[in-house]
């Protein structure tokens, strides 16, 4: 058998963050995300059944062997759970909607399409008759193994991790499901320190113990908030969720910086405009200098003024929250 498919799966931001991981992707806290609409990663994947295994990737069109050694990396890894890979030939297509560093998180949209292709590959080739809902826990759970917050990206609007294996889709109020994310990009260069060496400083942090407790009670509290709909309410956890993981990587065991003076300026402005007209603008930020900026829908038009006269030296991208992955084809040959 040999065939063709296509998936689209979305990048997600956290308001709760997901900082300190023991192996394999298995969090030090709960997590929460929103996943976002038009910053996806599209991924083709061309099979063909072998007696050997053989795998190529492709991204943006073009050979990239650091990412190509990652995602070969994580293939190995699944041998066991994905028997059938021993006898595969894989051509992997990959592309994203957004620049690369561009503050948005490129490895939970481009792992959650690749766990979703094998999940399918594992539906046609070893007879595995998942209903929609066991189809998508699934391939949550294998896109853990590749990048944490990767499970969070098959679900929409909103999804928690709180089971340490997988993400789950949570009740949400109307308000959330089409909450506007605009990221401010400050600065597109490769970050000095990686997320994963930024988890790892977590295992000897002095302030480890509280981190996770705090991050228990922030969960708690925005479960209930995205049921009632508190758009305020929501913001408050967020700027402190994001100023804690800034202070966790500034207090870590080997200091770091990720923040640059505009982050600084840009989190000003936001807490002014906020205050000065009372509207539920606020920031969060990823394991980086960009700010993300969340808020209703029905604030989009005045929010969009202030971002174009005061942001506008920056690149900008208006996303918004999104309903989650996507089949785009299938074929059998
Ligand atoms: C700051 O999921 O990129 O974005 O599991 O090592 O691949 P690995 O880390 P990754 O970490 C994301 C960290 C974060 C917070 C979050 O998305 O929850």
């Amino acid at each position: 058998m040999k065939g063709k498919m296509t998936w689209v799966s979305p990048s997600n931001i956290a308001l709760i963050k997901y900082w300190g991981k023991k192996p394999n992707q298995i969090p030090c806290n709960p997590s929460i995300s929103f996943t976002l609409k038009d910053s996806v990663t599209t991924t083709s994947c061309e099979w063909e059944e072998s007696d050997s295994s053989q795998f190529e990737l492709r991204f943006e069109g073009n050979r990239n062997e650091k990412f190509e050694q990652r995602v070969g990396k994580y293939l190995d890894s699944l041998n066991k759970e994905l028997p059938f890979l021993k006898r595969l030939h894989l051509i992997f297509d990959t592309k994203n909607t957004f620049p690369h560093s561009a503050g948005i998180a490129s490895s939970a949209s481009s792992f959650s399409s690749f766990a979703l292709i094998l999940t399918q590959l594992e539906t046609l080739l070893e007879g595995k008759n998942y209903s929609e809902r066991e189809f998508m826990d699934r391939a949550s759970y294998l896109a853990r193994l590749g990048s944490g917050s990767a499970c969070r990206s098959v679900f929409g609007p909103v999804c928690a991790w709180r089971d340490e294996l997988l993400g789950e889709p949570v009740e949400t109020h109307e308000i959330f499901k089409s909450y506007r994310d605009t990221i401010v990009i400050i600065d597109q260069g490769t970050k000095a320190v990686s997320s994963s060496q930024g988890h790892a400083l977590m295992n000897s942090h002095p302030f480890a113990t509280h981190r996770y407790e705090m991050a228990q009670d922030h969960f708690k509290k925005v479960c209930e908030i995205l049921k009632t709909g508190d758009a305020h309410a929501l913001g408050k956890i967020l700027e402190h969720e994001a100023l804690t993981l800034h202070g966790l990587m500034m207090s870590s065991p080997t200091p770091y910086i990720l923040l640059k003076p505009s982050t600084i300026e840009v989190i000003d402005k936001v807490k002014t405009f906020r205050r000065d007209h009372k509207v539920p603008l606020y920031f969060t930020l990823d394991a980086g200098p960009n700010v993300h900026l969340l808020y209703p829908k029905e604030y989009e038009p005045q929010v969009t003024i202030f971002i174009q006269n005061n942001f506008k030296q920056y690149g900008l991208i208006f996303d918004q929250v999104g309903s989650g992955p996507k089949l785009k084809e299938s074929e059998v040959y």
